[in-house]
């Protein structure tokens, strides 16, 4: 077996895949990565910002989005596509780097950010296909320079101009949502307290053996809400009829991927989804995408903003997102534990 310090695409070129990667047939994909589906609503920004123009309509698209799926997709979103085209072609650049040089960044061992192959991750049960770069950029404390490569050029404007805008287009959106909740516009913004953003670059080498196998299993993301760019490549599912059906998200260029956390579902009692979602890989070609997840701080509170008249709240009592991920995760480690002793 090859050494655990090797990236994946160090192996995408083998015939087979090793047996860490394989899954259980009920978890494989039951979609093909390229059988794209268009049902998930496509949405323009274009007028967001203008009150006496198109404002209304959009608004109404998007939380009818978050809560028929919970996961969507916008365009005209004023996002410099220059910034976003030279986003990518960095993350391209740092994953096209030989093997020994992206180790140099191995986050593991508790490193605030760096490179991370998801086959050295402990406790899990079965390894995801897929290697990461992460970054932590808001607050701006958070940040760790020490961290961020010095190759390719480029990466640290770059990255700083993209998670601004981006943070900025999260909170639109929020703003959205807490006006359909008829709160206050920054509601839901300041429930997070100071507003923690991680930046995720995934990329996902060509795979032997991808029906056998996920680029990353299936979840939902814990914090408030994502933004995702995906490459043209295809490999996002999500399901539908709660979690019954998966379909494959369409790439459309130059669009983000919106979706919410288990954060934002609580906080409005459930009324909008947080949506199962997984990737499917395949042998064809890498696939590149770059995920902004915006969080709420630690120390926030966990619990409805608002309880409708005749509902019940979603939460027994309200937890800090500190112990709200602490469960999380140890729900998924005991599922883990579970399915390796069942092996
Ligand atoms: C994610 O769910 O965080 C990443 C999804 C993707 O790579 O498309
Ligand atoms: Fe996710």
């Amino acid at each position: 077996m090859a050494s655990t310090a090797t990236t994946l695409t160090a192996l995408a070129g083998e015939k087979t895949l090793q047996s860490r990667f394989i899954r259980d047939e009920d978890e494989r994909p039951k979609v093909a990565y390229n059988q794209f589906s268009s049902e998930i609503p496509v949405i323009s920004l274009a007028g967001l910002d203008d009150a006496d123009g198109r404002r209304a309509e959009i608004c109404k698209q998007i939380v009818d989005a978050f809560e028929d799926w919970g996961v969507f997709q916008i365009v005209d979103h004023g996002v410099d596509t220059r910034l976003v085209s030279e986003m990518s072609r960095l993350a391209n650049d740092f994953f096209a780097l030989p093997s020994e040089e992206k180790l140099c960044y191995d986050m593991s061992g508790g490193k605030t950010g760096g490179f991370i192959v998801s086959s050295h991750l402990k406790g899990e049960a079965v390894m995801d296909w897929r290697e990461m770069f992460i970054y932590f950029s808001y607050p701006l404390k958070s940040r760790d320079y020490s961290r961020w490569p010095e190759k390719p050029a480029g990466w640290r404007e770059v990255t700083e101009k993209y998670t601004q805008e981006l943070i900025a287009l999260a909170g639109k959106l929020l703003e959205v949502l807490s006006e359909a909740m008829d709160l206050e516009k920054d509601a839901l913004t300041k429930a997070c307290l100071e507003m923690d953003q991680k930046l995720v670059i995934n990329f996902y080498p060509k795979c032997p053996e991808p029906d056998l196998t996920l680029g990353l299993k299936r979840h939902t993301d814990p914090g408030t809400i994502t933004l995702l760019l995906q490459d043209q490549v295809g490999g996002l599912q999500a399901t539908k009829d709660n979690g019954k059906t998966w379909i494959t998200v369409q790439p459309v260029e130059g669009a983000f991927v919106v979706n919410l956390g288990d954060h934002g579902h609580y906080l409005s009692n459930g009324r909008f989804k947080s949506a199962d979602h997984q990737v499917a890989v395949n042998s064809n070609s890498s696939r590149l995408s770059i995920a902004t997840f915006q969080n709420p701080a630690p120390n926030a509170i966990v619990y409805p903003l608002k309880i409708r008249e005749g509902e019940e709240a979603v939460l027994p009592e309200p937890i800090t997102f500190a112990e709200m991920y602490r469960r999380k995760m140890a729900r998924d480690l005991e599922v883990a534990k579970l399915k390796k002793l069942a092996k």
